[in-house]
């Protein structure tokens, strides 16, 4: 058997591929256009590896999609690929509208209209809390029956791509599972995310950006755990259902770089003394900022068994060492070394 994989090159998608790996023994093609987001680099580990196929192109190309299917037959597809950056969806929707959208309805067509599924097959769509919008202070947290009201254009372009994947359930009995799930952070996140950001402009010396006033709270996972709570999804989620995936970290903007900054005065003390929170700068809040997020996992503990391993500071530190071991992949990215790479491979 073997799963195709969308968007493997990225942040999630990567660090899903290298865990399927350690666990699996089963094949994985990874479809993946190698936007900027994408990076071969991460699955470096595993490209000559015979059980890994990569294929550069899009899940908007049809007749590549359906090749793919046919030649080898997965038993799943699950779809991370996606324009994922909400600063990037206010200047540019398109692209959302055009691979968040558009791309995941020609997937599901291709899926749909290809003879060699079989009665085990399933379509997993990796999808965001942010559809559920903004929470209150004290509104209880996301669940799977919470109203979609998402306020930009990226959540709005995943929502209308949760509805469409159900869709397809209720209409053509494709067997389908979405999962909403909050921030997640772990090795191999594109440095415009405010984890890795941050930890790279602080080492940069470099000023560390606060939206407005810093107290919008995220809920946050550590990458691991959210590949894990997919593995839990394909293998035991039932079709047609959500499954909402959180970390149980409630924690606003401004704790999460404070706990980076203390974790790097600890790690590699300033030269001169000072503290890298002093490095922080507040600037212009982002338009439509959602407030609050929190994850209602309730479902997903409770059907699946899943829960998550890390803890906040766990995960952090973890993370922090990683970037701090790995700064040559962090440097290739911002350099724009590695997109120089991709078009003269590709060209
Ligand atoms: N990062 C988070 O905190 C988070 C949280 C919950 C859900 N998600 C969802 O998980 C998925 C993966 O997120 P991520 O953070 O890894 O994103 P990412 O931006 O790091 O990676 C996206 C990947 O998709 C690829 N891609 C983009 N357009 C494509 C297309 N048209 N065809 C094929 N490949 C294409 C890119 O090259 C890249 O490798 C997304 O759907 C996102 O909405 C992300």
């Amino acid at each position: 058997m073997t799963i195709l994989v969308t968007g493997g090159a990225g942040f999630i998608g990567s660090n899903f591929v290298l865990d399927w790996f350690a666990g699996h023994d089963e094949p994985v093609v990874n479809l993946d256009l190698l936007t900027y987001a994408g990076n071969l680099q991460n699955l470096q580990s595993v490209a000559t590896d015979p059980r890994y196929r990569f294929v550069r192109g899009d899940i908007g190309d049809n007749d590549l999609v359906a090749r793919l299917l046919r030649e080898s037959a997965p038993r799943a597809v699950i779809n991370f690929a996606a324009e994922s950056h909400v600063d990037r969806s206010i200047t540019g929707p398109e692209a959302f509208v055009q691979t968040n959208m558009v791309g995941t309805f020609r997937l599901l067509e291709a899926v749909r209209h290809w003879d060699g599924r079989t009665p085990e097959f399933r379509f997993l769509h990796v999808s965001t809390d942010e559809v559920y919008g903004t929470l209150e202070p004290d509104d209880p947290a996301f669940s799977e029956v919470s109203r979609i009201a998402p306020n930009s254009p990226y959540s709005a372009s995943k929502a209308a791509s949760d509805h469409l994947v159900r869709s397809y359930f209720h209409t053509y009995d494709l067997p389908v599972l979405i999962s909403n799930c909050s921030n997640n952070y772990g090795p191999f996140q594109f440095p415009e995310k405010l984890v890795p950001l941050c930890i790279h402009n602080a080492l940069a010396g470099k000023a560390l950006p606060i939206y407005g006033d810093g107290l919008q709270i995220r809920d946050w996972l550590y990458v691991g755990d959210h590949c894990s709570a997919l593995r839990a999804v394909l293998d035991r989620g039932l079709p047609g259902e959500v499954y909402n995936v959180g970390g149980g970290n409630e924690k606003t903007n401004l704790d999460t770089v404070r706990t980076i900054c203390t974790t790097l005065d600890k790690e590699v003390p300033r030269d001169d003394g000072a503290h890298y929170a002093d490095q922080m700068t507040f600037v212009r809040d982002r338009p439509g900022h959602d407030r609050r997020y929190a994850v209602n996992s309730a479902k997903i503990q409770r059907e699946l068994g899943w829960s998550p391993t890390e803890s906040f500071q766990s995960g952090f530190e973890k993370t922090v060492q990683w970037y701090l071991s790995n700064r040559d992949w962090t440097d290739q990215v911002t350099s724009g070394a590695y997109r120089d790479w991709v078009e003269a491979q590709y060209a």
